[in-house]
Formats: C-alpha cells, structure tokens, sequence
C-alpha cells in the first residue's frame, strides 16, 4: 500500500475563471480536514519552475469565496512546455517535498499536467477551470455559468439600444475552439443567429431570415458570434451581411474580457467547492492523474488523456432548438 501524502500544492493556469478562488479555498480548508500542509503556488506552471510558493492557512483564503479572478494569479507558462522546464518544476516540487499537485485550469493545463505524470511521477488531479466549457468529462466548468451570465446582462443593455433603433447587432463573446459561451448565451437571450465554430453558418440563409423577419414587423436583430467561429469576426460578418442586405442597419460588440472577471455565479461557488474538497480527497487517497468533473450530479474522474483528446461536443438538440425557437 501507498503511503499517504502529507504535502500537497495547488496552482491556477492559462484563462483566470470565476470560482477559481473557492476552489483554492475549499482545497485549503478540505486539505486542513485531512490532514495535509497546503502549499499554494503563484503564477501557474511559471511560478512552479521558478519555486514561487507559499504555505497556505485556513485564513489566507477567508473572505475570497466571491471574488473573481485567482488569488495565486494565473499565466500560460510557454517554458513549461518544454521536457526541460517540466524537470525544472518538478525538480522544485521534489525540494520543497510536495507530493501532490491540484492544477486547475483548461486543455493547456490538463496536458501539463499529464506530462508531470508521466515523466516524472508527480501525483496531480486536474480542476475544470475555464469559462469555455470545452473540457471533455464534466457538465460544466468552473466560470462558465458567471461567463454567460455576465454576457447575457451585457445582450439585454444592447437589446434596449438595438430596439430603439431598430438595428442589427453583432455581438462577439469568447470561445476559440468552442461554441458553448455563444449558444447557452444566444438561447438565453433569444438572439435570432448564433455563429459558432462547430457549425458551417451560412451567411446568406441569415441575411434571407432578416428579410422575413422584417416583412413580419421584427425590425431589431441579436447575433452572437463566438470568436472561433468560421466566418470571421463581428464586424467582418456584419460588413459581409451589409454587403447582401444594404437595408439593415448593422452594429457590433465585442463584450471580450468583461464575461472572464466579476463575482462568481452562486452555481460556480457551489461547483468549485465541491471539485477543490474531492480533489484533495482524491489525493488523499492516492487517486491521480486524471481529472475531475460532475456529470449528472455525481463526481467523476477521467484520465488526463482522455479529458484532453476527446472534444465535448455541443448539445445538437439545443442548436435545433436554438433556431426553432429564434424564428
Ligand atoms: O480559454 C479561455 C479564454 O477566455 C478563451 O475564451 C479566449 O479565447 C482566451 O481565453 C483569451 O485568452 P487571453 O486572455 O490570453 O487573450
């Protein structure tokens, strides 16, 4: 049998999420309850390489809980990536006698921490913690519901100024790779088009929805555009639908970084308290190199491999659903 581990560390990579700092705090207070000295480490993977870390206490992480961004800062480490800078941070885990890690962040976080691993034994669960909620192996990630919500709020104010003047507006949210900030925002703030990077959008069938749409009295339009999609950004696809359709009056907004900071959604808290206690528990028991996540309510864990290779796909029903109910 394994021994049990006394030293664990935690440590935020690539986009900063909403609820990353209640999962530091209930990995610090979980740790407490099992008995394991918490160290936590500033500036993701870099500061790891670079012995940028400090012992944690139950009051170091009062009063953080609804706050945004991570309180042990964030970075995308390219040194890291390297078979070098990968010794060196395990190197300084090894110093320091940290036996386990809980990385929390996206797909760059999780290979990173599949290669600590594999070549160098390290003993490290993985924490959903990006706003795209594009990782393989959980419902949602921590920081999309804020994400979405943040960006919803934003729609409604542009709504009351596309109505008014009766206008078109383009109106770009994040997601590189991913459509699932476009399309839960699209549905929840009834746009009429949602351009994502899974789906083949088609310009010209939009412009001739906006014509129907107009013969019917609807005079103001929302699309939203995730950033990856494939026809461009908000204002090359207005510029292109101005070029078809001379008769709409076309805006954009880029709502950008606003939807990645502010108060975590009361959803994030919950789902970041509740991965931070059972990735400590995890580790606790020896589990690791894998990845947690909550898939119909219950906790479950996928080997790093598996949470990186294998896209989530978008929910098709709620792209149908999407149209059908836009229309
Ligand atoms: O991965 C999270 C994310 O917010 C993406 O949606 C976005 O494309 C990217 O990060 C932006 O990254 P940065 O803040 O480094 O420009």
């Amino acid at each position: 049998m394994s021994e049990k581990l006394k030293r664990i560390a935690v440590l935020t990579s690539g986009g900063d999420a909403p609820g990353m700092n209640a999962a530091i705090r209930a990995v610090v207070r979980a740790s407490k309850y099992f008995g394991l000295e918490v160290f936590g480490i500033n500036r993701g993977y870099h500061g790891l390489m670079f012995g940028d870390l400090k012992k944690l206490n139950t009051g170091d992480v009062a009063n953080i809980i609804h706050r945004g961004g991570t309180i042990l800062k964030t970075a995308r480490s390219e040194e890291f990536k390297t078979k070098e800078g990968r010794t060196q941070a395990a190197n300084m885990l090894k110093e320091h006698e940290i036996e386990g890690l809980i990385v929390i962040g996206g797909n760059g976080t999780y290979t990173g921490a599949m290669y600590l691993c594999e070549e160098h034994d390290i003993k490290v669960i993985g924490l959903p913690g990006t706003i795209d909620n594009d990782i393989y192996g959980t419902d949602f990630t921590i920081g999309f519901d804020t994400a979405i919500n943040t960006a919803i709020e934003a729609v409604d104010r542009i709504r009351d100024t596309a109505d008014s003047h009766n206008r078109l507006f383009f109106i770009e949210v994040m997601g590189r790779h991913s459509g699932y900030i476009a399309l839960h925002t699209g549905i929840g703030s009834g746009a009429s088009e949602i351009f994502i990077p899974e789906e083949d959008n088609s310009i010209e069938e939009f412009v001739e929805v906006l014509k129907k749409s107009s013969r019917r009295n609807k005079l103001f339009n929302l699309a939203i555009v995730a950033e990856g999609n494939q026809n461009g950004d908000a204002n090359q696809i207005a510029a292109k639908v101005k070029s078809l359709y001379d008769k709409v009056d076309t805006r954009t907004a880029v709502i950008g970084h606003l939807q990645r900071g502010g108060s975590p959604t009361a959803n994030d808290r919950i789902l970041a308290s509740r991965l931070g206690y059972q990735a400590v528990e995890a580790l606790s028991n020896n589990k690791f190199n894998c990845a947690l996540g909550i898939v119909d309510k219950n906790i479950s864990y996928t080997p790093f491999n598996d949470a990186i290779t294998i896209k989530k796909n978008l929910e098709q029903e709620l792209i149908k659903m999407a149209e059908i109910l836009s229309l």
